[in-house]
């Protein structure tokens, strides 16, 4: 372009500090407790860096309701999404649909946590960046254990009693609507992350396993869903079976619940001015099944993606590589509690100020257990509905577990003919 027109463009704000045209990216970030905030903090700055400009496109809370809208989005070839947050378990679904990042992350890939890279490749191919790692973790009440001299739980019978004698007590003195434990209950993948992690705690294994056997039908299996379905209407409200993981931090940070499971980000939510249980609250690992059980927390993030039908490449992978940078990482893990996927920021110090639970637990950051969704490929989503909505049959009482996962066993072997 002749450089009076540069100038002039330059001048009125449509060229971009890289001198191209500046453009408008669009990005789909959800909207989880303050991460549409977060996520707007950090573009505001790309733009303000570039010249371009972006808009956010929010999209629902539910990672099984935000997948069929992105499914719809690809498969009509829409160019209106430039740059799309997506799950952790998702890249093997939506992979066909992605720019290939690994030319352009060479050298900050191995920066990364390994296991946050391999959830992004598709067949060696780096098909999205990591953004940040979640993994379950159990929040408790300091206060409240305190009061009732108890220790934070190891086991989860341990986790049910202690439960059971803080509602008790807490309803004695008048707070009718006080619980014991709080998840999420509701038919989507959140209650796939939850269940896994009861089976794992009691080495009932990850479903299928990294061979692709169907693992599931298994006694420890069904004691994990036998002692959960004990939890629904004892020591956690009916409710339950209604609720992502905002509707459980609700009861939780209003004060009426002594345990929670949530992911990292409920942490700066309950540490918040706002919040009822500020300096309240402790966080553990998830206790262990029967005494030879383990701690297991299921392995989850978001990853940022490019579209491939997005006519804006070269600027979406821009702010692709700003979002997921070393200093992005650091702002959203203070002010949002998100925990990097840049190893080297585990050991910085603001970072461990803002979030001692990060350095505290780092072992089941390392140690989180993966859903089977690189094995499964394309069929994770078929796998992962078929197992929700059979832990949620259990949970309802409207089916027994040996049954339950006998019959999950029949119909995940149908999937598995026709996939992977
Ligand atoms: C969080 C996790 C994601 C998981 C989802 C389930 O967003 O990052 O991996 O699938 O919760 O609700």
């Amino acid at each position: 372009m002749p450089r009076f027109l540069a100038s002039l463009a330059a001048a009125t704000g449509l060229i971009a500090s890289t001198g191209a045209w500046a453009v408008e990216i669009s990005i789909s970030c959800s909207a989880l407790g303050k991460e549409y905030e977060i996520c707007k903090q950090g573009v505001d700055a790309w733009a303000k860096k570039t010249g371009n400009t972006v808009k956010i496109v929010s999209t629902p809370n539910s990672a099984t309701e935000r997948l069929a809208l992105y499914q719809q989005l690809f498969g009509a070839g829409a160019a209106d999404i430039d740059v799309f947050q997506i799950d952790v378990v998702w890249t093997g679904i939506l992979g066909q649909h992605l720019v290939d990042l690994t030319a352009k992350a060479q050298g900050t890939i191995d920066d990364h946590l390994p296991t946050m890279i391999e959830t992004s490749q598709v067949g060696g191919k780096l098909m999205a960046m990591p953004w940040f790692a979640d993994a379950g973790l159990l929040y408790y009440r300091k206060d409240l254990l305190e009061k009732y001299k108890r220790p934070v739980p190891q086991a989860w019978a341990d986790l049910t009693e202690t439960a059971r004698l803080i509602q008790e007590g807490e309803r004695k003195d008048g707070r009718g609507d006080f619980w014991g434990y709080v998840w999420q209950g509701r038919a989507y993948e959140g209650l796939t992350t939850n269940a896994l992690e009861w089976i794992a705690s009691f080495n009932g294994g990850t479903i299928v396993d990294a061979k692709g056997e169907i693992t599931v039908e298994n006694p420890k299996a069904a004691e994990a869903l036998k002692l959960a379905a004990g939890w629904v209407g004892t020591v956690t409200p009916e409710g339950v079976l209604n609720y992502t993981e905002e509707e459980s931090r609700g009861v939780f940070q209003a004060g009426n619940a002594a345990f929670m499971r949530n992911w990292p980000y409920a942490w700066a939510l309950a540490q918040g001015a706002d919040s009822a249980i500020k300096d309240k609250v402790g966080i553990a690992p998830l206790p262990q099944g029967g005494a030879d059980g383990r701690h297991a927390g299921t392995l989850g993030g978001q990853l940022l993606a490019v579209s491939k039908y997005s006519k804006k490449q070269n600027a979406a992978i821009d702010l692709v590589m700003y979002l997921t940078s070393a200093q992005e990482q650091k702002r959203r893990a203070i002010e949002g509690s998100f925990n990097p996927t840049i190893v080297s920021l585990y050991g910085d110090a603001d970072i461990a100020r803002a979030n001692p639970f990060i350095g505290d637990l780092v072992d089941v950051f390392t140690n989180a257990v993966a859903r089977p969704a690189s094995v499964t490929g394309d069929n994770y989503n078929k796998v992962s509905n078929e197992f929700f909505n059979t832990v949620h049959l259990v949970l309802s009482k409207r089916a027994e577990p040996d049954q339950a996962l006998s019959r999950l066993d029949r119909d995940l072997k149908r999937i598995k003919r026709s996939g992977w």
